[in-house]
């Protein structure tokens, strides 16, 4: 099948193209590079032996999009292109609804033009808001998210289901990540995030290359086992294969379907620290931080919904998650600019 992975030069983008080439589909990737790297495809193409045809553009941009639609015949859009930060979207919530909210639409609305009518989209558990009720499943109610990024992300959901209601044609997944983390296990591609990390992952592999003095824990007040914040890390790799089952299983299901993407289990931020400490074989310096505001003591996913419909289920445990996040920091202590 021909492909269109727009955000496809970022952190979860590239391991998806990855992932496609290797299964035999054609791709295209269409990103603005505001937040992923033309250095990331290069080496998805040395990896595959396989070329990736690149547009560098603007998924607001609906002439580009025809455009993009005319010259390539595409059968599935897996839509990553967005902003994340939680922190910037707080400061600039035009931006966010701008890319997120807006770029959604003028995609859809080029995809219903050209005929294709096949979308995954990258969704978050942030959508569950301050759900208390853990783990997470599918049939909760959305929350209310604290903070603009979370917002957008519930927007497009909630667009993307009257789409479907309005044209029956439609098959859309919301996949709704938990906290993906890992890369490749070559080392070659992984995440590459812009200045001070904002996640957890990125950041103690950023200490422990030495680019960061010590971790800030933030909170050790927390109503959980060691007080320290819970959550379900994803390694990226499986989180790309929980893709591949949703395309599959949206070829034969019209209308919206939602899946969790996530491991099915909590980890806290210490649990973290000790995994990479075993998998590295060195220490991590942190320190105990106030809490970070806007964060949930504890959520982790049930992920059977997926594993009983798309026959997916996450394999890779948190020491190949911190081992594959290490290699590929290690490899490439300035990320691609190294
Ligand atoms: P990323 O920033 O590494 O990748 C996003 C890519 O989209 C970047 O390469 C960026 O240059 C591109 N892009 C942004 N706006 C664009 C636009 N208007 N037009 C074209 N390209 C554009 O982020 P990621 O971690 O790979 O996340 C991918 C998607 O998954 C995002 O939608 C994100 O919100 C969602 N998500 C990520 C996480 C996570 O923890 N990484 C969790 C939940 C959901
Ligand atoms: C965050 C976002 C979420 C977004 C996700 C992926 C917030 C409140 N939530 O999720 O909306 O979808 O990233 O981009 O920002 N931690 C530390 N020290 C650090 C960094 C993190 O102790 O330097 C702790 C956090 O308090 C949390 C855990 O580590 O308990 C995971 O944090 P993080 O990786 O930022 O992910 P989330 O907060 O779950």
């Amino acid at each position: 099948m021909s492909i269109l992975v727009t955000g496809g030069a970022g952190y979860i983008g590239s391991h998806m193209v990855l992932a496609l080439l290797e299964h035999h589909h054609e791709v295209v990737v269409l990103d603005n590079l505001s937040n992923g790297s033309a250095a990331s495809l290069e080496r998805v193409a040395a990896l595959t032996g396989r070329d990736v045809a690149f547009i560098e553009g603007d998924v607001r941009d609906r002439e580009l999009l025809d455009r993009l639609f005319h010259q390539h015949k595409i059968d599935d859009v897996l839509h990553f292109a967005g902003l994340k930060a939680v922190g910037e979207s707080v400061e600039h919530p035009l931006r966010y609804f701008d890319y997120n909210v807006s770029g959604t639409v003028t995609l859809c609305r080029a995809m219903e033009a050209a005929g294709v009518r096949r979308l995954v989209f990258s969704s978050s558990a942030t959508v569950y808001g301050d759900n208390d009720t853990v783990p997470y499943d599918e049939a909760l109610p959305t929350g209310e998210p604290t903070n603009p990024y979370g917002r957008s992300k519930l927007m497009v959901e909630e667009v993307l289901r009257d789409l479907a209601r309005a044209d029956t044609r439609w098959s859309i997944a919301l996949l709704r990540y938990f906290n993906p983390v890992g890369a490749h296990p070559s080392g070659l591609i992984g995440e590459d995030p812009l200045g001070i990390p904002n996640n957890l992952v990125p950041y103690i592999t950023q200490v422990a290359v030495g680019r960061r003095d010590a971790l800030s824990v933030f909170g050790n007040d927390y109503p959980t086992p060691d007080g320290t914040g819970v959550r379900d890390y994803i390694h990226v790799m499986d989180l790309v294969e929980g893709h591949l089952a949703a395309m599959k299983a949206i070829g034969r299901r019209p209308g919206v379907s939602v899946w969790n993407l996530g491991g099915g289990r909590g980890y806290s931020v210490l649990d973290m620290i000790q995994a990479f400490e075993k998998a590295a074989g060195r220490k991590i310096p942190y320190r105990i931080a106030p809490r970070r505001d806007g964060d949930l003591a504890q959520y982790w996913a049930d992920a059977s919904k997926a594993e009983r419909e798309l026959d997916w289920k996450a394999t890779r445990d948190i020491e190949a998650m911190m081992a594959d996040a290490w290699r590929w920091q290690v490899n490439n202590p300035g990320g691609y600019a190294s």
